[in-house]
């Protein structure tokens, strides 16, 4: 039965697989930026907390991308499983280090996709995941901006609540 849908679909099993896998990261990311959200509410970074709403909102929307990709090139979507998250967070500046270095995984994950989408000739999906390697580009700087505040701003006397005012404009500076 799975052959044959498979002769119904040019997506190979194992491009299905990666893409699925990256679904389920992006879901990840969705529910770690919510957790980073809520921690920073709850430590009164209220822009923060909106910065990170919005990121979470945007993996959400990362994730359907592929889900709907998927599913448009005959591949079975598989709705993600996400495991506990983490819920604390050390410092103010550790949720943003946190946030870079996911990032980066995203970035280096995408990029495994592509070049295996290249291997197997799969040039439609290498065409598709163009979209995230441009985002990510975006994703990544906005994320080592955020990083670099509480090295130019200092975190000392009201550093932070300084920071957090500077975080409401990222994305937005050029
Ligand atoms: Fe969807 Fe921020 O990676």
């Amino acid at each position: 039965m799975r052959d044959l849908l498979r002769a119904r679909t040019s997506l190979k099993e194992e491009i299905e697989i990666l893409l699925n896998n990256q679904v389920k990261m992006e879901a990840e990311a969705s529910a770690k930026y919510l957790a980073m959200a809520s921690w920073c509410d709850r430590n009164g970074f209220k822009n923060s907390a909106a910065y990170f709403l919005k990121q979470s909102d945007e993996e959400r929307g990362h994730m359907l991308k592929i889900f709907n990709y998927i599913m448009t090139v005959g591949g079975t979507a598989v709705s993600p499983e996400v495991p506990a998250v983490k819920q604390e967070y050390a410092s103010f500046r550790s949720v943003f280090e946190t946030a870079l270095q996911s990032e980066i995984s995203v970035t280096q994950s995408i990029n495994r996709i592509v070049t295996q989408s290249r291997r197997e000739e799969d040039y439609a999906t290498e065409n598709f995941l163009q979209w995230f390697v441009n985002e990510q580009i975006e994703e990544e700087d906005n994320a080592r901006r955020a990083v670099e505040l509480f090295d130019v701003i200092g975190e000392e006397g009201t550093g932070r609540y300084q920071i957090d005012k500077a975080i409401a404009k990222i994305g937005s500076e050029e």
